[in-house]
C-alpha cells in the first residue's frame, strides 16, 4: 500500500471511519427536511427500503472492489475491468469534489453556531429564524450584505479540515470518534425526548408515522435514493478508497450491515427530533424550508429544556465532529487520488483542492439569502430553469452524480468484474456470506433497473420538485 494513504490500524478503527464518514451532516442537516417534504411515514418507508436493497449491497460492492484492487478510485475500475469503466471513478470524485465544497461551508454554520451558544444563546432564542438569516446576509430588515459570518466560520472548518488531513487521520479522528459516535446517540436520544414532549409536538409525530402517498411521486423516490445514497456516503467512491486500506481479514459484510444500520438510525432519530419539534414551536410551515430549519428549529427545543444551552453547545460540537470526519473522508479520498494518480505532494495538493474547494462554496453560501445568484438546471418536465445555486449545486450532486456512479458501480460489478468475483472477495478469510444469491440478484438486475428507472422517470417528470 501506498505510504501517502490511510491505513486502518484496527477493526474498529475501520468500522468508525466509515461510519464517522456516512453519520454527518447528511442524517441531522439533510434527512428531517427530505423526509417532511416525502409525506413523512411514506418517505420513512421509502427511504428504509432503498437502503436495504440497494444501499447495503451498494456498500458491500464498493468496499469489495476497494479491497480487491487496492487501488485508487478510478484505477480500482481499470485494474478490475476494463480502462473504458474509469469513467466510474471520475464521476465519483467530481460527486466528491462539488459536495465538499458546500459541504465544509455548512460545516462553517455548525461551528458558528458552537460559538453562538457558547456566546449568545438568548439572542438565538429570540428570533432563531432571523439569527440564522442574519448569519447568511439577509437582515431583520429585508436587506443583504456579504455573508461575512458565515464565510469566515467556513474558512476555519475548512483549515481545520485541511490541517487534520495534512497530519494525517488515524489516530485523532479515530479516537474521538470512539467516544463522540456514542455521545452524539445518547444526546439525540435525549433530545428526542424533549422533543416529543413538547407541547403541540404530536401533529408532527402523527406525521411522521402516517403516509401521505400524495406527496410521494418519481422525484421522491430519486431524493431518497439521492439522500440514501448521500448519507451512507456511496455512490462517490469513498468505500472504494476506505476499502482499498483495508486488511483482508474484515469481514465487509458485517461491517457493512453495521454502517447502515448505525447511519440510519441516526437518520431517523434526527427526523423524530426536528420534525415534532417544528411543529410544537415555529409552526408546519416552516418546515422544509431548506436545511435551515434543522438549526433554526432546534433553537426553541434547547430554550424549553432545562440546561438546554449546555446542552445545544454539547450538540452542536458533536454536530462538528460528525461533519469534520465525513467532510475529511471526502477529502482524504480526492487528497489521495490526486497525490497517487499525479504524483502530487500531499501538502500542496491538500492545500491548493481545500482552498480552491472553499472559493466554491462561497458561492454556495453567497446564494442561500444574500445575492440572487442562479445555476441551471434541465428535465423534460420543466424544461431549462434557473434555481439558486445553492439548490442547483444539491439537485447535481444528489440527484444526478450519486445515482450515476451507483448505477455505474452495479454494472461493473453485476456485469463486467461479475458478482462471483465481488463474492469471492467478500468471503475472504473464509467469511460466510449465505446471502450471497441474494446479493447476486441485486447487484446484477435489481439495483441498476431501479436506479435507472427512478433517474429516467423522474428526468421524464421533473426532478427537481417533490
Ligand atoms: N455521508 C455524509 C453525511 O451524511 O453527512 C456526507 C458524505 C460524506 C457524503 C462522504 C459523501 C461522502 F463520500
Amino acid at each position: 500500500m501506498e505510504k501517502s494513504r490511510a491505513q486502518w490500524g484496527s477493526k474498529i478503527g475501520f468500522i468508525l471511519a466509515a461510519a464517522g464518514s456516512a453519520v454527518g451532516l447528511g442524517n441531522i442537516w439533510k434527512f428531517p427536511g427530505r423526509a417532511y417534504e416525502g409525506g413523512g411515514g411514506s418517505f420513512l418507508i421509502i427511504y428504509l427500503l432503498i437502503v436495504i436493497l440497494l444501499g447495503i449491497p451498494l456498500m458491500l460492492t464498493e468496499l469489495s472492489i476497494g479491497r480487491a484492487s487496492e487501488a485508487d478510485i478510478v484505477s480500482a475500475f481499470h485494474k478490475l475491468g476494463h480502462r473504458r469503466c474509469a469513467w466510474i471513478g471520475w464521476v465519483g470524485i467530481t460527486g466528491a469534489f462539488i459536495i465538499t465544497c458546500y459541504y465544509n461551508h455548512v460545516g462553517g454554520w455548525v461551528l458558528r453556531y458552537v460559538f453562538g451558544y457558547i456566546l449568545e444563546a438568548p439572542t438565538i432564542y429570540s428570533d432563531s429564524t432571523g439569527y440564522f438569516y442574519a448569519m447568511l446576509g439577509l437582515q431583520p430588515d429585508g436587506t443583504t450584505a456579504f455573508p461575512w459570518a458565515a464565510i469566515l466560520f467556513a474558512a476555519v472548518f475548512m483549515t481545520l479540515n485541511a490541517v487534520i488531513i495534512i497530519r494525517g487521520v488515524e489516530s485523532g479522528v479515530e479516537k474521538f470518534n470512539k467516544i463522540g459516535m456514542p455521545a452524539l446517540f445518547v444526546l439525540l436520544l435525549i433530545l428526542l425526548v424533549r422533543a416529543v414532549t413538547l407541547p403541540g409536538s404530536e401533529a408532527g409525530l402523527r406525521y411522521m408515522l402516517s403516509c401521505d402517498w400524495e406527496k410521494v411521486s418519481f422525484s421522491t423516490v430519486l431524493a431518497a435514493l439521492g439522500q440514501a445514497f448521500y448519507s451512507l456516503s456511496i455512490g462517490m467512491a469513498i468505500m472504494i478508497t476506505y476499502g482499498s486500506y483495508l486488511s483482508k481479514k474484515e469481514n465487509i459484510a458485517r461491517s457493512t450491515v453495521t454502517i447502515c444500520a448505525m447511519d440510519t438510525l441516526v437518520a431517523f432519530l434526527a427526523g423524530f427530533i426536528i420534525v415534532p419539534a417544528v411543529f410544537a414551536t415555529v409552526g408546519q410551515e416552516q418546515v422544509g424550508k431548506g436545511g435551515g430549519f434543522a438549526f433554526v428549529s432546534l433553537a426553541n427545543v434547547f430554550e424549553q429544556m432545562p440546561g438546554g444551552r449546555f446542552f445545544g453547545i454539547i450538540f452542536y460540537l458533536l454536530l462538528l465532529f460528525a461533519a469534520l470526519t465525513s467532510c475529511i473522508s471526502l477529502i482524504e479520498s480526492i487528497v489521495s487520488f490526486l497525490t497517487e494518480r499525479f504524483l502530487l505532494q500531499r501538502k500542496a495538493a491538500t492545500i491548493g483542492v481545500c482552498m480552491l474547494m472553499f472559493l466554491i462554496g462561497c458561492m454556495y453560501t453567497c446564494s442561500q439569502a444574500a445575492y440572487p445568484i442562479k445555476g441551471i438546471w434541465f428535465d423534460a418536465a420543466n424544461g431549462v430553469t434557473y434555481p439558486a445555486f445553492c439548490d442547483a449545486m444539491e439537485y447535481l450532486t444528489d440527484r444526478l452524480m450519486i445515482p450515476i456512479c451507483a448505477l455505474g458501480c452495479c454494472i461493473f460489478a453485476g456485469w463486467i468484474w461479475k458478482p462471483e468475483s465481488a463474492i469471492a472477495e467478500i468471503r475472504q478469510n473464509r467469511v460466510r456470506f449465505g446471502l450471497a444469491p441474494l446479493y447476486r440478484v441485486l447487484v446484477k438486475y435489481l439495483a441498476p433497473l431501479a436506479i435507472l428507472t427512478i433517474l429516467i422517470m423522474s428526468f421524464a417528470t421533473g426532478m427537481t420538485l417533490s
